[in-house]
């Protein structure tokens, strides 16, 4: 067989790799059980615009989270590293509506940047505080469209000059059902056009 032949699959959600996160959320009264700080772990998120920053995530009307986000149009999206891995996973198979999921996971709820109801977590690398401007039922899921409103990461992500340097902050990737860390570094926005100079500079030994 041809390394090209080509073989057609059934219509499914094959679009791969993308982020995998964890949604933090609250309901207005965080003090009682049914609005308690949850996390629902999302594959099904993306940025959809720059300016302003926007995202998209698509929530499942049967999850908790959904009736949270709905509540308060708030939501934090917490970027995955390694350490976050195994706990994304579990809040991804049970409901808040059951468990705290904070208290199960061993991890802080603290304030989110820009929000009054949501919380972030404080163990992420990076939380992105998200304001919800549409809901738009899609099927399966119900899509929120959001405006990004804060975000706060941890300052060891920055170099000297204030970057953020995300290649060190061993970021998680979903791909078709499995989670893997993101690895080696090929190349950079314009690589393929930029000068020897600059490959050497931004690439270093890799
Ligand atoms: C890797 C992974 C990705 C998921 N992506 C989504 C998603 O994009 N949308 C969704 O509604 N549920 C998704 N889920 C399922 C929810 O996270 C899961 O049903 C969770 O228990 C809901 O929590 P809640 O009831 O506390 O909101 C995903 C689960 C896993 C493990």
């Amino acid at each position: 067989m041809a390394k090209h032949d080509k073989t057609t699959l059934g219509l499914s959600t094959i679009l791969n790799p993308v982020p995998v996160v964890m949604i933090s959320c609250a309901g207005k009264d965080s003090t009682a059980a049914e609005g308690r700080p949850n996390i629902i772990t999302v594959a099904w998120t993306g940025t959809i615009n720059s300016e302003p920053p926007m995202v998209s995530v698509s929530i499942r009307k049967s999850r908790h989270s959904h009736k949270l986000i709905s509540e308060t149009g708030e939501f934090v999206i917490n970027l995955v590293n390694k350490q976050l891995c195994k706990p994304c996973d579990l809040c991804g198979v049970k409901s808040g509506a059951d468990i705290d999921k904070f208290e199960v996971c061993g991890l802080n709820a603290v304030k989110a940047e820009g929000l009054e109801y949501a919380y972030a977590i404080k163990e992420a690398p990076v939380s992105i505080s998200c304001k919800v401007e549409s809901v738009t039922e899609l099927g399966s899921h119900d899509m929120f469209i959001a405006k990004i409103v804060g975000i706060t990461a941890d300052s060891y992500l920055l170099d000297e000059n204030g970057r953020l340097c995300l290649d060190n902050a061993n970021l998680v990737a979903y791909n078709h059902g499995e989670y893997f860390l993101l690895g080696k570094k090929l190349g950079f926005f314009g690589y393929s056009v930029a000068s020897e100079e600059i490959i050497k500079k931004r690439m270093g030994d890799k």
